[in-house]
């Protein structure tokens, strides 16, 4: 069983999408005052996202979820229309390997990073999790073939990571590593906080209670709340024409519903975008001769780098 996905211009993304609108966001002008957070999926967007935005509000988290949406739209889905009339400062999240990424040296560049292992497992779920992938009765053997052959959407992890890595030093990148915002997720913010803006840095030292109030707001916990239930009450129900008709619906937003609309699936009120958030719960998935090919196609593709450094156990 494969998930429903297409091919665009040569790169595979979720047959759900709206080609002309992929298009359309790979086109994108970025203005000098843009900041983007860009990831391979489930390497940790959603949380720097709301970190980003903890910090940019000084502490206060979004209101609403359509607030968080509106300082860190999709553009891969939302287009360059929605990016534009954005709210600023905000936080434009993309998925795009640095070679399709719209890109000025003025603008700013958050990546993520997150090993394979655990990315594998978490794409794996938001697969099956997400009805437009039509992949609800896949399973883990099935989706692992299609990881380790850089057949997902988004094409091939180490590829998209290769692209940015060379970049990591760059001065308007900032690499970021999940595993280690996990292991001190304070000394993550800071350095955030510091790459947007050196008065942002200063804002902790004049505030001292606004470190805990950010690592509070965007713990696991509390994104879950602010999240699943959104996307559920998005992607994961039947469509209704009220939503459709919605004025201020984006236009790939609404190709991606008309996709649903023409589907079978069983609704669920929640996705769980927000799931373990641990580190290591590949352990539970893999079975010794996948780690194995894993482990040796990233070896494979890393020859000549030091990328392995970024996890060194
Ligand atoms: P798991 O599926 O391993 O739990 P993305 O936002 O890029 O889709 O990434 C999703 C992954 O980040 C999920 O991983 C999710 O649980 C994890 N995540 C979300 N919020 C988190 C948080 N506040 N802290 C740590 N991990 C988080």
């Amino acid at each position: 069983m494969t998930p429903s996905y297409q091919v665009v211009d040569g790169f595979r993304i979720a047959k759900a999408f709206s080609p002309d609108t992929f298009r359309k966001a790979l086109s994108y002008k970025p203005r000098n005052d843009d900041l983007f957070i860009v990831t391979f999926p489930k390497c940790g967007t959603t949380w720097t996202q709301h970190i980003v935005i903890n910090i940019l509000k000084r502490g206060i988290p979004p209101e609403t979820f359509k607030e968080f949406q509106r300082l860190s739209p999709f553009l891969d889905i939302t287009g360059p229309g929605v990016v534009e009339t954005m709210p600023r400062p905000g936080a434009i999240k993309t998925h795009l390997p640095f070679n399709l990424q719209p890109y000025s040296p003025q603008a700013k560049y958050i990546y993520v990073a997150r090993n394979p292992f655990d990315c594998c497992v978490s794409f794996y779920h938001h697969t099956k999790e997400f009805p437009f992938y039509q992949f609800s009765d896949g399973t883990f053997d099935e989706y692992f073939d299609i990881f380790i052959n850089g057949q997902t959407d988004y094409g091939d992890y180490f590829d998209h990571l290769l692209s940015w890595y060379e970049h990591r030093e760059d001065p308007n990148v900032l690499f970021l590593v999940y595993e280690k915002m996990k292991a001190d997720t304070q000394a993550a913010v800071l350095k955030i906080a510091k790459f947007l803006n050196q008065e942002y840095e200063h804002m902790f030292l004049k505030d001292e209670n606004l470190m805990e109030r950010i690592i509070r707001h965007t713990s696991v916990e509390n994104m879950k709340k602010s999240t699943n239930e959104h996307f559920g009450s998005f992607f994961g129900l039947s469509p209704n024409d009220d939503q459709l008709k919605d004025p201020e619906l984006p236009e790939g937003l609404k190709h991606i519903l008309e996709f649903m609309k023409n589907i079978e699936f069983t609704p669920k009120p929640e996705i769980k975008i927000v799931r373990k958030g641990i580190v290591g719960d590949w352990k539970g998935h893999f079975s010794l001769p996948q780690s194995n090919r894993l482990m040796a196609k990233f070896r494979q593709k890393i020859q000549g780098t030091d990328i392995d450094k970024l996890w060194p156990e």
